[in-house]
């Protein structure tokens, strides 16, 4: 049995080595997207305590999002890519880090407890965005570039192979 993040609750910050490793561990040699999904969200949530809301969005139709697996409180079922910080990384394809959700004009609050949130497209191995990958924090500013770069890294190793 592989241990996971998820088995242990872990005060502070996440340790990306250790997280990657544990993720690797238990998607290897799954390629259902959801299983994935599920898998992912689960282990980053529990592995830092600022990580209040964990979860995807998966693109359904053209111009579209809707809920996939999360951890949190419940989510927005549905959101168009012209909308909020999840429809912005959808639409441009960038990684959005909102260190003030209150100053991003388009936010649309799920929580009205959050305060930052990190949202990176998911793309598939021929590059195309399966989903977003949304983590809001109850902290003001709880997101740093190399956060930022070290999910991006994770999901990669992860999604680039469907
Ligand atoms: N805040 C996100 C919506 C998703 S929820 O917070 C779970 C946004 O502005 O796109």
């Amino acid at each position: 049995m592989t241990t996971s993040v998820s088995d242990r609750k872990i005060p502070g910050r996440a340790d990306y080595k250790e997280l990657a490793r544990s993720v690797a561990a238990l998607t290897e040699g799954e390629t259902d997207e959801i299983a994935l999904m599920a898998t992912v969200v689960c282990e980053v949530h529990h592995s830092d305590s600022r990580f209040d809301w964990t979860g995807f969005y998966r693109v359904t139709e053209p111009e579209l999002l809707k809920i996939g697996p999360y951890q949190g409180g419940h989510g927005c079922l549905v959101i168009p890519f012209s909308r909020g910080v999840c429809g912005a990384a959808a639409r441009s394809g960038e990684t959005q880090l909102v260190a003030d959700v209150d100053a991003f004009p388009d936010h649309i609050a799920c929580a009205s407890s959050t305060r930052s949130e990190l949202v990176i497209p998911v793309r598939n191995g021929s590059g195309d965005i399966i989903a977003v990958f949304d983590i809001d924090s109850d902290l003001p500013d709880a997101f740093s570039h190399e956060d930022a770069a070290a999910i991006e890294a994770l999901l990669d190793s992860v999604f680039r192979r469907l």
